[in-house]
């Protein structure tokens, strides 16, 4: 059984081994590792942004994993999440997913549509958001140059 909360800036430091974790890295847009000062900053800045909000994923008061909402200016808002690389393929992301897409839907925000974005070699990812039904919409092709 697990719930969401609200996160606050004593959750800084479980989240971060988290992000740096090879398992989230490779499925991160921005895969570089990040140092503790940048990464407290952003969380700190995060939970006073108007633009976001930031849950914890708990099993048995025990957090597994964060989810985070960034409100775009186009209607929509943009969902990601993660959890401690040890607390993978238990059904929390499921779970927490649903229970963060059930809090936004309650919480009188006004919005069209919630987008996930997800590297073309998340599987799970992939498999997590339709199972929850969200559709693949289009796919962003990129040139790198030197
Ligand atoms: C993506 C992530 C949150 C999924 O959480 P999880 O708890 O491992 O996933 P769950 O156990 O809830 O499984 C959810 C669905 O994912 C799929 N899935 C889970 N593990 C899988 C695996 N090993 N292979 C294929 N599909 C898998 C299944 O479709 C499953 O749904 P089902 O049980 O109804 O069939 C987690 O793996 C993670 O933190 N990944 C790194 C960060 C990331 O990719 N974030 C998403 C970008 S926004």
């Amino acid at each position: 059984m697990i719930h969401i909360r609200p996160a606050d800036k004593r959750d800084a430091p479980t989240v971060f081994p988290w992000r740096n974790s090879e398992n989230v890295r490779k499925s991160s847009l921005s895969s570089q590792k990040i140092n503790w000062e940048a990464h407290n900053a952003w969380f700190n800045a995060s939970l006073l942004s108007q633009e976001k909000r930031l849950f914890m994923i708990e099993s048995q008061n025990m957090a597994v994993g964060c989810l985070r909402f960034d409100f775009l200016e186009n209607d929509a808002v943009e969902i990601s999440i993660y959890l401690d690389p040890l607390q993978c393929g238990k059904g929390y992301g499921k779970e927490g997913l649903l229970q963060g897409i059930a809090w936004l839907s309650n919480a009188g925000f006004n919005f069209k549509k919630i987008i996930a974005k997800i590297l073309p070699e998340n599987v799970i990812s992939k498999a997590l958001f339709q199972s929850v039904g969200f559709n693949p919409k289009y796919e962003v092709f990129e040139l790198e140059l030197t």
